[in-house]
């Protein structure tokens, strides 16, 4: 099967989105714009959240542009629950259901964690840990009332588990984000809904080079501890979430798909990274 052939089977409604309804958070930019892409180009409705309005509303004309599916932007701080609850009741109100989340909005930026402000610290806890719990609650709790069951990704960063000098509120939080994967999956599989996490590698955005390679020393820095030598292209992310997301991993749950170039095998194999 080539490329053309495989990634058909989207176009085809093969991987179940056809008339399915998703919000994705952060969806304004990066790999967050990239899963809304992948997700309308599939056949899905999709909601787009974030702070950015403007930024929102390029992800919605891209995706009407392109002819695909639906889209809505809601400006949304996910740091706000009760911000979050009128996310959830706008999906609903205008596509009548929803199927599933995309936690992919975050907040970062390189410190030491012995120099780093409560502040600081609050800022980027309060986005990726409290705001991806706020969105994944509210969304549960509309697939119960449905009674569909559906799917929640989470898009975390593989020192979750091994930790990285400068991140360790990102850390901190990503690591949370896993175990409140891992718990509710179990919690929530008799309603048959499915949570995981994706991990992505260093992904060519905007946002993660503004935050964490900044500079050609730190970006080549970075490049040299990818075994496959190159960034992720953010489509790259959306393809294998898009799997994570679709029926055809019904029967994966609590788990995390590491998609790094990798990054993460050849620090233990080499020590690098
Ligand atoms: C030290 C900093 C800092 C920095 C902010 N702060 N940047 N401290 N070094 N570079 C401190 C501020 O001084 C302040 O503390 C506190 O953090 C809050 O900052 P604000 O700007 O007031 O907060 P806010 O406007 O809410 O912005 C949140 C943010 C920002 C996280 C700081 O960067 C943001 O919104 N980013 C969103 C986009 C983003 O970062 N995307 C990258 C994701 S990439 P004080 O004490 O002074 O009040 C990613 C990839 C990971 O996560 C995986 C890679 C493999």
């Amino acid at each position: 099967m080539n490329d053309l052939t495989a990634n058909s089977a989207y176009s085809a409604g093969g991987w179940g989105f056809t008339g399915r309804t998703y919000i994705v958070t952060g969806g304004g930019s990066g790999i967050g714009r990239a899963i809304a892409l992948a997700l309308a180009g599939a056949g899905a409705q999709v909601v787009v959240a974030g702070r950015t309005p403007e930024k929102l509303d390029e992800t919605v004309a891209l995706i009407e542009k392109s002819g695909s599916g639906q889209a809505l932007a809601v400006p949304t701080d996910v740091r706000d629950p009760a911000a979050v609850d009128a996310l959830v009741a706008a999906a609903v109100e205008r596509f009548g259901r929803l199927d599933g989340l995309v936690n992919n909005a975050a907040g970062n930026f390189v410190a030491p964690g012995i120099d780093l402000s409560p502040n600081g610290w609050r800022a980027v806890v309060d986005i990726v840990l409290n705001g991806s719990y706020y969105c994944t609650r509210a969304v549960a709790r509309q697939l119960r009332e449905q009674g569909t069951g559906g799917s929640v990704l989470s898009v975390i960063a593989t020192y979750a588990w091994h930790g990285h000098p400068g991140t360790v509120h990102s850390a901190a939080a990503k690591a949370g984000v896993l175990a409140m994967t891992r718990t509710l999956a179990v919690e929530l599989a008799p309603l048959g809904i499915r949570l995981n996490c994706i991990a992505p590698g260093p992904t060519e955005t905007e946002g993660a080079g503004a935050a964490l390679w900044a500079t050609d020393e730190a970006r080549s820095g970075v490049l040299a501890t990818v075994p496959t030598g190159r960034f992720a292209a953010p489509e790259e992310i959306a393809d294998a979430s898009l799997f994570l997301l679709s029926e055809r991993s019904s029967y994966l749950t609590g788990d995390c798909l590491t998609v790094d170039g990798g990054q993460w095998l050849g620090k233990q194999v080499y020590g690098r990274g």
